[in-house]
């Protein structure tokens, strides 16, 4: 396939597909900061929404394509050609822009939705595309619902697009129901069975309706697929899409079983993480992986040992990777004596041992009524028991 066989591009969609979510709209200030970040963490494509579906969409598309650098930006476009104009008007003046055209090859799609038949779903495919490579040489090609695709069909789509000029084949879970073993039998068919498909990158896009997203592309790309779509905390769609930050640091971390490199500065994973968070209003679950609260917080006793014995007992990425400085340990009714040391100890207060002891004794009582034992609350034990205030 074409590119570096050894690079898995990212194409972040968090300002289309993950502006999709229900509830979420941002102002064209709030696409900027959004687009300058996902510049800063080295993303590879970024798609900066639908021109054609309003005037606002089109102008932001337009602002981020001639604003960013060192990103390709991309504009979606269904089939049509209005759609494809009207796409790389807003895209024209980015470097290396990148024109997405999509249509649904399923049958379900066909029947119920656009009302045509193969052939002629095959045939306004390529010709979409064929009018998109007029304007440029980077035209990637989506077959929507392609999981619910007879997959000779999608071969043959493939194929004709790929003549048509596209550069990039994707191939969309949009309704998340792929399961990760079947999922990847179908990227090595799609690989197997297309006969150029040498000429383009292999891409994979799935939505997160059973929850199996971030699995199923892991599977497409240990099987050949070579670009990613995603968005940050995994908005999107329904369920949503797959959450960059889950992607990359498991490339990252897995790197016996996924061996391939990466554009991402994942030092700027948090600060993204937080900023789409803040300025879409969709709140980070705290057991998010990666970037939730709670993802490197020890609360047992046992793990906060082990891990001020040595990080990675029970730490299999280091949290200043992702940007994360600071302490791990939150202080609860599980920790014991080694923690609250430790912890002290980063807020500036060395103990005598019988001093420990006692602000230990305390500190147990308290987390007996309280969840989690804050550092104010630390502070009134220490001046309670050392400084007899
Ligand atoms: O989910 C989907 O199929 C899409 C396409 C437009 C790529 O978002
Ligand atoms: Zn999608």
């Amino acid at each position: 396939m074409a590119g570096d066989a050894d690079k898995i591009l990212i194409f972040d969609t968090t300002l289309r597909d993950g502006e999709q979510s229900p509830g979420v709209s941002l102002n064209m200030e709030e696409k900027l900061q959004i687009g300058r970040q996902l510049e800063k963490l080295g993303v590879d494509v970024l798609e900066a929404g639908f021109p054609v579906a309003s005037p606002g969409d089109f102008e932001g598309v337009q602002r981020l394509a001639r604003e960013l650098r060192g990103v390709q930006v991309a504009a979606l476009a269904r089939a049509v050609e209005k759609d494809i104009d009207t796409a790389w008007e807003a895209v024209r003046d980015g470097e290396n822009p990148r024109i997405h055209i999509f249509i649904a090859t399923s049958d379900i799609h066909l029947k119920h939705k656009l009302r045509m038949n193969r052939e002629e779903v095959l045939e306004r495919a390529a010709a979409a595309v064929r009018h998109a490579a007029r304007y440029t040489g980077n035209v990637e090609f989506s077959a929507e619902d392609a999981t619910r695709s007879d997959l000779d069909f999608l071969c043959r789509v493939f194929e004709a697009v790929i003549e048509a000029g596209a550069t990039t084949v994707n191939f969309p879970d949009t309704v998340g129901y792929a399961v990760p073993w079947d999922f990847a039998r179908m990227i090595r068919r799609v690989a197997e069975h297309t006969p150029n498909i040498h000429k383009a990158v292999l891409s994979v896009h799935c939505h997160n309706d059973l929850g199996l997203a971030t699995a199923n592309v892991l599977s497409a790309v240990a099987n050949g697929a070579r670009q990613v779509e995603c968005t940050v905390n995994g908005i999107g769609e329904r369920a949503g899409n797959t959450a960059m930050e889950e992607v990359v640091m498991a490339i990252r971390t897995r790197k016996d079983l996924l061996p391939f490199s990466l554009g991402i500065d994942t030092r700027h994973i948090l600060a993204t993480s937080r900023m789409v968070s803040h300025l879409t209003g969709m709140v980070v679950q705290p057991n998010k992986a990666i970037v939730g609260a709670n993802a490197f917080a020890h609360e047992s006793g046992i793990h906060q040992d082990g891990v001020l014995k040595e990080r990675t007992t029970y730490e299999i990425m280091d949290p200043r990777d992702i940007g994360l400085t600071g302490g791990a340990i939150v202080l609860g009714k599980h920790s014991g004596r080694h923690a609250l040391k430790a912890k002290l100890e980063e807020m500036g207060y060395r103990l005598a041992e019988d001093d420990l002891d006692r602000v230990f004794a305390r500190f147990k009582n308290l987390a007996d009524r309280k969840k989690d034992v804050f550092d104010e609350d630390l502070e009134a034990l220490v001046a309670e028991v050392v400084l007899r205030i």
